[in-house]
């Protein structure tokens, strides 16, 4: 569907409601999309509805004789930039590069070749510009807060080998360990407390945990704590996705990791791209808010590649996008290859929030273990989000996925946030002074 061409989005009034109003318009031939929620109009992490204007009040007729809960019809504009041109006006910029800029003022869809020159950008001048651009469009759409969530690596086994993974299954550096349903528990209720809304539940491909088993963990946190569940668990079939999402899952990470089929290939062994690709579709039909990623610095990979990644993750509308460093992992294939560009993954931060603007975006990990500043500039570089590592003490050793990974804990999330000039979320519980 052509985001140029003038189109209209429906907000409902909970998932479900939204699942069965684009069930019942595909039914009846209409073409829609999913989309994350337009901050004007709700929570990104939800989702809404986006149909063509020309099928308005075919769809207007159909909701009005099929009562489908409390909606909202808004016309889906282009998020504009206003006085974007006139905040760079200190910068030396290119005259391309301001023609880009011209075009994010007036809220237009960028090229490939337009985001290529932005990555590509190489004077101190003109990435300053791009940051500044990027933060702007950053406070329009979120505002100052930055949003943390815990994440517990609950098992490091996995099945797989991606030749970059510290946990790959042939390597044999981690002690490999899974964590009880209690043990789980024990960390959610320490997020719990502090008020945190979202735990990640993250771990290696292991089929050990069936699906009843992380259906009984899921409905135990959604019963005890109410709060929101995001898995990180890999690539499943469709049903278990169902099942994952109808037992309260709301949110899914599953990276793409490059757009690159030549370069997937060649870091998964034993992936299938396509398949990926699928799991990432099947993932945004079942009303998951779909977090999707890559990593930068991946050996072959060009700016051109990262725009694709760009332009990917806005075309299958992806809600959440974590972008971070390659970093060579001890014991892998890769423990020799070079570590990613700090700046490159900045800029990569950057341009995607102008390209995607709805959506959530992590200052890494991986930015934080090889540059102690690093969530500090990816925050003031487009980034909304910090995720802590709230696996327990004697585990987290042993979940390095990438060598001198940094343990993100409460109190240097508390000091990125403040060296950026954020604030932390209302909802917290505990404040910078109880921490230290
Ligand atoms: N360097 C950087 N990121 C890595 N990840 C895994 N291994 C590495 C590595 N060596 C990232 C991947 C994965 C996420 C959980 O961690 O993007 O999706």
């Amino acid at each position: 569907m052509d985001d140029l061409k003038h189109q209209y989005i429906i907000i409902c009034e909970s998932t479900s409601h939204m699942l069965n109003t684009d069930r019942l318009l595909k039914l009846r031939g209409i073409k829609t999309e999913l989309t994350p929620t337009p901050s004007e109009y709700g929570s990104i992490c939800t989702t809404a509805i986006a149909f063509d204007a020309e099928d308005k009040s075919f769809i207007e007729d159909i909701l009005q004789k099929n009562y489908l809960g409390f909606q909202q019809i808004h016309p889906y504009q282009p998020r504009k930039l206003s006085g974007l041109i006139r905040s760079l006006k200190n910068n030396i910029i290119s005259q391309p590069f301001n023609e880009v800029m011209v075009k994010i003022q007036e809220g237009k869809e960028l090229t490939k070749e337009e985001i290529v020159l932005l990555l590509k950008s190489d004077s101190q001048s003109e990435k300053e510009a791009l940051y500044q651009a990027a933060d702007k469009m950053r406070e329009e759409i979120i505002g100052d807060t930055v949003e943390i969530r815990g994440a517990i690596e609950f098992s490091n086994y996995c099945k797989k080998e991606c030749n970059y993974c510290g946990i790959r299954k042939g390597c044999t550096t981690p002690s490999r360990y899974r964590m009880t349903e209690d043990e789980i528990m024990e960390s959610v209720y320490q997020l719990h407390q502090w008020g945190i809304k979202t735990v990640i539940l993250q771990s290696g491909e292991d089929d050990y945990y069936t699906t009843d088993m992380l259906i009984q963990i899921i409905t135990r946190i959604k019963r005890e704590t109410k709060m929101g569940v995001t898995l990180s668990i890999g690539e499943k079939s469709y049903d278990e996705y169902q099942f994952l999402r109808e037992a309260g899952t709301n949110n899914f990470l599953l990276k793409i990791e490059t757009t690159n089929r030549q370069i997937f290939e060649f870091i998964h062994p034993d992936d299938n791209y396509d398949t990926r690709i699928q799991c990432s579709e099947w993932l945004r039909e079942l009303g998951y808010a779909n977090g999707s990623g890559n990593m930068i610095g991946l050996p072959g990979q060009t700016e051109e590649d990262i725009a694709e990644d760009i332009l990917f993750f806005k075309k299958m509308r992806i809600h959440m996008i974590g972008i971070g460093p390659f970093i060579p992992a001890k014991g892998t294939p890769f423990e020799t290859y070079e570590t990613g560009s700090i700046e490159m993954t900045l800029k990569a931060v950057a341009v995607t929030r102008l390209v995607c603007k709805n959506v959530y975006i992590p200052a890494t990990t991986a930015l934080a273990s090889i540059d102690p500043d690093g969530q500090t500039k990816a925050l003031k570089c487009g980034a909304n989000t910090i995720m802590l590592i709230s696996t327990p003490e004697k585990y987290r050793k042993n979940y390095q996925i990438y060598s001198h990974k940094n343990m993100i804990d409460l109190a240097s999330a508390f000091k990125s946030i403040a060296e950026a000039n954020r604030s932390i979320p209302k909802y917290l519980k505990v404040t910078p002074q109880e921490v230290v």
